[in-house]
């Protein structure tokens, strides 16, 4: 383990770091030479508006994916997963690598490491490690953390000539084309470019980023609602293909490139369904921008009512919210008033809420969902109170 683990701001116990480096040695029999990080992230506001060429506000997590690694000599990769009770992978860089059928851990693996080299990339294998603490299958892009370590991983070891966000969209075309989930680019690169105590406005576009202080009177409640969901199953294809039929209609070449107003004009050449999407996408990418100002100025009601419009716009237009996290967002909605904002956040059809409030109503928020949120919906929320964080990196 490198000596300055202690540098780690985040959730990461030591005692994950020795599990970790412990497995590494059983599995390869000498201790890792590095450690690498990625953290999973909350988006803000601007939801599935990424893969429109819209913005989005996320901001990266103090919950990371890690790895240990050390470099080896031959063109075999060999990977451990000790959060998969040790299942083991190996493949050679010298063949076409293709996709694992049954241990979709290492497809990640396998996809990020085929497309570093289709873009020309050439190292030599590894032995790694890998352990995390992004909760699974709970919309705070674990699968994004885990394709940015591996990407930041062969980066550091092999002085890949790679930008942040070429590693970030190295992770996402693993998962578009060797995974198979048409994702945008939102999760990967602000688990990339993130910053600590900032949020991230990303113009899906031309990828620029500007940092968005988080101002220090607000905690970042992120709410599990424990209905899982499961992103390459789910609707999410449907919803991308329902956006690109609007812009096709229209002539656009994605839903960027339209107003709300001009939007709201051209509602009769869209069936009712595509325009419900085409009208979520618009409006939130808008909010986003409001939303962006909204926090730097520190002003809580207007980022409290972005956040609540954008919520109803998912349940409504995009129709991709569930029962239990209406019902979540609706409590915690009447408790916050205009002190703070709530809303599902991430793909949905389960998975999380994230809200923004003054330090002092975290415990009454916490206890409001005891009191009522499994009484109500036959599920038991899981709450996390995070940090804005950096961005991938060696540990
Ligand atoms: C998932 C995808 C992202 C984004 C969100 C919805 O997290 O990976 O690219 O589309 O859903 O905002």
């Amino acid at each position: 383990m490198s000596n300055n683990a202690s540098k780690i701001e985040s959730n990461i116990s030591q005692s994950m770091l020795t599990e970790l480096d412990s497995v590494f040695i059983q599995t390869f029999g000498a201790a890792p030479v590095r450690h690498f990080q990625a953290p999973g992230r909350v988006n803000l506001i601007g939801e599935h508006t990424d893969y429109n060429d819209g913005f989005v506000l996320p901001c990266a997590i103090d919950y990371q994916t890690l790895v240990a690694v050390t470099p080896r000599d031959d063109m075999t990769v060999s990977v451990v997963a000790v959060d998969y009770s040790n299942e083991q992978d190996e493949f050679s860089l010298d063949c076409d690598i293709e996709v694992h059928s049954t241990q979709m851990w290492s497809n990640y693996v396998r996809g990020v490491i085929k497309h570093l080299q289709r873009r020309g990339h050439i190292f030599k294998g590894a032995n790694l490690a890998i352990t995390g603490n992004v909760p699974q299958g709970a919309g705070l892009s674990s699968s994004a953390s885990l394709e940015v370590v591996i990407g930041e991983t062969f980066r550091g070891l092999y002085n890949l000539l790679l930008t942040k966000a070429e590693v970030a969209l190295n992770g996402q075309e693993a998962e578009n084309q060797f995974v198979g989930c048409q994702c945008g680019i939102m999760d990967q690169m602000v688990s990339a470019c993130g910053s600590k105590f900032n949020a991230l406005l990303l113009d899906c576009r031309s990828l620029q980023t500007e940092l968005i202080s988080m101002p220090e009177n607000l905690a970042v409640m992120i709410i599990n609602s424990n209905v899982k969901r499961g992103l390459v199953d789910s609707e999410y294809n449907t919803r991308r293909l329902q956006c690109e039929e609007a812009a096709h209609t229209l002539g656009l070449k994605a839903l960027r490139d339209i107003s709300l107003i001009e939007l709201q004009n051209s509602k009769i050449k869209l069936p009712d369904v595509v325009y419900r999407r085409a009208h979520h996408v618009v409006s939130d990418s808008e909010r986003t921008v409001l939303a962006a100002k909204a926090l730097r100025n520190n002003d809580v009601t207007q980022l409290s009512q972005l956040m609540a419009k954008s919520h109803i716009s998912m349940r409504d237009d995009f129709e991709i919210t569930v029962p239990p996290i209406d019902f979540a967002v609706k409590i915690l909605t009447e408790y916050l008033g205009d002190k703070g904002g709530v809303r599902m956040t991430g793909g949905g059809f389960g998975g999380c809420l994230v809200a923004l409030m003054p330090h002092d109503m975290v415990d009454g928020a916490k206890l409001l969902m005891a009191e009522r949120y499994e009484v109500e919906t036959g599920y038991k929320e899981t709450i996390y109170i995070c940090s804005a964080s950096d961005g991938a990196g060696e540990i």
